[in-house]
């Protein structure tokens, strides 16, 4: 994909979270659309899902929410494991270019070679996270980060209508 066709799919995508924000009844339906848009048109997207904080978890752990792609055996992540639990502690979008190398990474697929995981905020805290494996190295660039934030922030904004 040339990095016009690469700009015009991001454009694309962003008009379907648009049509999706405005159709989706609650905020529920709308992170599931998320998943199915991003995983449908982005193509080296190859695993999305949220995994949102557990309300009263002590300790606080992830657990895995709406998601496309093969069943993970992730499904609770205490916040002191892996590239999620890191996101989510560090307050930040966390980018792994070759998982390999990190040793944080826990291993969902064996074919996963990079990762970025964004957090999702509301009302300033961290309520969550959008998670995306890809099964190509350093597959999340400037314009991934950007898009992946903005779905992460637009999810925050629905939770906060809750
Ligand atoms: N790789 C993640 C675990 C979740 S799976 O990718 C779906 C991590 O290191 O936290």
């Amino acid at each position: 994909m040339s990095m016009i066709s690469s700009m015009l799919k991001i454009e694309e995508v962003r008009k379907d979270l648009a049509r999706l924000n405005s159709d989706a009844l609650n905020a529920d339906q709308f992170m599931d659309g998320v998943t199915r848009v991003l995983h449908e048109k982005m193509l080296k997207y190859n695993w999305v899902g949220f995994y949102m904080l557990e309300p009263g978890a002590n300790p606080p752990m992830l657990a895995l929410g709406h998601f496309q792609g093969a069943m993970t055996p992730h499904t609770r992540i205490p916040l002191n494991q892996g590239i999620c639990g890191a996101a989510v502690s560090l307050r930040k979008t966390i980018i792994v270019d070759d998982v390999k190398s990190d040793p944080r990474y826990l291993a969902c697929s064996l074919e996963t070679k990079s990762e970025i995981v964004a957090p999702v905020f509301v009302r300033g805290q961290v309520a969550g996270e959008l998670d995306i494996d890809s099964h190509f190295a350093s597959a999340f660039g400037v314009d991934d980060r950007e898009l992946v934030e903005y779905c992460a922030d637009l999810v925050g904004k629905r939770l906060e209508q809750k």
